[in-house]
């Protein structure tokens, strides 16, 4: 499929990169640019090659939330019959490989929630977070409610969305909602760093962990616990568990093969 509004590549054959690439609209995310986003994680989560992905904007944006032009029309019977706006970003909750958002400058709005969605956070010492939707006299609606208090916790969540200010990237990791800050310049290093060395361990023991961690949003602590120990006990019938410990026992660096 050829894109318009995002670049894709590949890095050392195992990392897809996707780059938003709306530039003059601040990555505004309108229909067009999420499916051909949700088309180009689907394609790499089907890949076999690839292992990790890592998605990306601007130096100055991330994505400065949902293409507010593009909804600023809309009737309520409009957006409902239609369930417009965030209907087509399901698709990035349907991904299995790990997906890494790597944010510089702004990401307010759809795009914070975008971010959100992916697995984790690692962001650029000039990036600033927001749901400021409530200026605009709406809610965030893309699971800015619901994502952001269980990442950051009730108080600043409710701050952040009733105030609809912006949080720095400092403020962020200390909120729990990034994993790392780095210089604005070492941003790709690092997100691709971490990507690569994702992509080279075992594949379904990369899979079963995002679903496990995934699985703690969704159910009580025993339920989890036991989802864990079936998929914990499951990877012993793994090559890659044997790979692993006996490289481990021989002190050699594991090979792992994905199955
Ligand atoms: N939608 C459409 N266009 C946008 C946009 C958006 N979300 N954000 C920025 N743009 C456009 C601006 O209209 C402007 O276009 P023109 O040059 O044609 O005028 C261009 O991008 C550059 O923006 P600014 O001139 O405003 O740049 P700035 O540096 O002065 O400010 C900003 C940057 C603080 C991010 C500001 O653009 C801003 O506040 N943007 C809107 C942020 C926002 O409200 N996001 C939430 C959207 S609603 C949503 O996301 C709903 C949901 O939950 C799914």
């Amino acid at each position: 499929m050829a894109y318009e509004l995002i670049e894709v590549r590949t890095e050392g054959g195992k990392v897809g990169v996707i780059t938003l690439n709306r530039p003059k609209q601040l990555n505004a995310l309108n229909d067009a640019l999420m499916d051909e986003l949700g088309a180009a994680l689907k394609a790499f989560d089907a890949d076999e090659a690839i292992g990790c992905m890592v998605l990306t904007g601007s130096e100055k944006a991330f994505a400065a939330g949902a293409d507010i032009g593009a909804m600023a029309s809309y009737s309520f019977a409009d957006v409902y019959k239609g369930d417009y706006i965030t209907r087509n970003w399901e698709a990035i909750r349907a991904i299995r490989k790990p997906v890494i958002a790597a944010v510089s400058g702004f990401a307010l709005g759809g795009g914070c929630e975008l971010a959100m969605m992916c697995d984790f956070i690692i962001a650029a010492d000039n990036a600033k977070f927001g749901q400021p939707e409530i200026k605009l006299g709406i809610i965030p609606g893309a699971g800015g409610t619901q994502r952001l208090p269980r990442a950051v916790g009730k108080a600043k969540a409710m701050d952040l969305t009733l105030t609809g200010r912006m949080m720095d990237a400092a403020e962020a990791e200390r909120a729990g909602l990034v994993s790392r800050v780095v210089p604005v310049d070492k941003l790709m290093d690092e997100a691709l760093g971490a990507a690569l060395m994702i992509s080279d361990y075992s594949r379904v023991s990369v899979m079963a962990a995002k679903e496990s961690i995934n699985r703690a949003f969704e159910s009580g602590l025993a339920d989890g616990v036991m989802f864990e120990r079936r998929l914990f006990h499951a990877l012993f019938a793994t090559e890659d568990q044997k790979e692993g410990m006996d490289a481990f026992v021989n002190k050699r660096k594991a090979r792992f093969r994905h199955q």
